[in-house]
């Protein structure tokens, strides 16, 4: 299993605002490399199975209308470390509680619409990229 590889969304409410290019360009230069790349509208079943682990959490209804309220680009990245490391670059999950420069701070609305995601554990890096992309959706 590839230990430098983390998946990323970047979510409704950071496509809207128009921060797509200026997300990526804070991956690309916080050194991560693009692996695969996609640009979707989740459906309802397809959000509801991605953040199946949070089924019993109370903001897990919300959290599936939230993502299928418009178009996400999904990613897999590539760069020693990246899972912890991305991690980093995106700030908490709070965007009041993220540091200063991190991509939630400066990109996020609210604690639901708060711009990106990441993977938080290699195992899970693994299956969400699965989810989303093919063997020959990767270069
Ligand atoms: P993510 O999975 O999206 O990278 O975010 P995370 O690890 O920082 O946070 P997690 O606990 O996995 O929660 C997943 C997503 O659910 C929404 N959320 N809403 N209303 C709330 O209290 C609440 N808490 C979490 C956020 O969109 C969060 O990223
Ligand atoms: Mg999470």
């Amino acid at each position: 299993m590839a230990t430098n590889r983390t998946f990323t969304m970047i979510k409704p409410d950071a496509v809207k605002n128009g921060y797509t290019g200026a997300i990526l360009d804070d991956i690309i230069k916080g050194g991560f490399k693009i692996v695969a790349l996609k640009y979707i509208h989740l459906s309802t079943e397809a959000a509801g199975a991605f953040y199946a682990v949070h089924k019993e959490r109370p903001f897990y209804n919300d959290l599936v209308s939230f993502m299928t309220s418009g178009p996400i680009v999904a990613a897999i990245l590539e760069k020693d470390n990246a899972v912890e490391d991305f991690r980093k670059l995106i700030g908490a999950t709070d965007p009041k509680k993220a540091d200063e420069g991190t991509i939630r701070q400066k990109y996020a609305e609210s604690i639901e619409a708060n711009a990106v995601h990441g993977s938080d554990s290699d195992e899970n890096a693994d299956i969400e990229g699965n989810f989303f992309f093919s063997a020959f959706e990767r270069f």
